[in-house]
């Protein structure tokens, strides 16, 4: 195993931060090579919006849960899909941008989403700590109005970085024998695979909560999927003139 190698295998979410702030020439060589990341088409589909204003960031904090790390992270950002940027370089009396696709959505995302670990990986290997905020998408309607976000821009989750404050164990992940397939979607070893990676979470959890916890990963994606989850998000993109075709 590599350096490389071993940084991302040691990635675990940080939800508690100290006081010391980040400099700024470091936020920019983080998300730089953020957005080194390969991009669809050189469409360049990412933004990411640094929220500075103590006020916003308390409100984006509220509306995402509450989770304060929001607004005591030393940074934090609101990533955003971006299909404005290329439309207003086409955008003349000939074409209309066809940024409304489901295709031109795909993109946007799987490019914010590169460009985004690209930079939790830059963080980490500094010895900072992150955190993925999909708790915004709580009221996205609201994050808009709060950072002035036009139509065809639309955000997915925050990013806090700081410096970590705690040392939490890295999360199992469910093995390779259920993710990795040869040839063929072939399921036949996932319910072992699964099996063993339930007792597996049962353990992380129940040592990492003292024994509050005491969940499987089945019983965690029983909960998730037996309900509707932010059923707001389409009529949303649909407003901001994305995936209606
Ligand atoms: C897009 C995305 C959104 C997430 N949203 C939140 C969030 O709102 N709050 C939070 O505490 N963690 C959030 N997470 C972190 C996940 O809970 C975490 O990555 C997952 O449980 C695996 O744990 P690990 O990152 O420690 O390995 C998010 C992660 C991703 C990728």
């Amino acid at each position: 195993m590599n350096d490389v190698i071993s940084l991302l295998k040691s990635h675990r979410s940080i939800r508690k931060f100290t006081d010391q702030p980040i400099d700024d020439d470091t936020i920019a060589e983080i998300m730089t090579a953020g957005f080194a990341a390969a991009t669809s088409s050189n469409m360049q589909a990412a933004t990411v919006i640094r929220v500075r204003s103590t006020d916003k960031r308390e409100a984006i904090a509220s509306l995402a849960g509450p989770q304060p790390y929001v607004a005591s992270s030393a940074a934090f950002f609101v990533w955003c899909a971006d299909l404005a940027r290329s439309a207003s370089v086409v955008s003349t009396d000939r074409v209309e941008p066809a940024t409304d696709m489901a295709e031109h959505h795909i993109r946007a995302c799987v490019d914010v989403a590169l460009a985004a670990q690209n930079a939790a990986i830059a963080a980490e290997s500094l010895g900072l700590g992150i955190c993925y905020i999909g708790g915004i998408r709580n009221d996205p309607q609201q994050v808009c109005e709060l950072l002035d976000i036009p139509d065809r821009v639309y955000p997915l989750f925050g990013f806090c970085i700081g410096w970590p404050d705690q040392d939490p164990d890295v999360k199992p992940r469910l093995p390779l024998s259920v993710t990795l397939k040869d040839d063929s979607y072939d399921t036949s070893c996932d319910a072992g695979g699964i099996a063993a990676y339930d007792e597996q979470m049962r353990e992380y959890y129940r040592t990492r909560t003292g024994g509050t916890k005491d969940t499987s990963w089945t019983e965690d994606m029983g909960a998730l999927l037996s309900r509707e989850t932010r059923p707001h998000i389409r009529e949303f993109l649909h407003a901001r003139g994305i995936d209606k075709r």
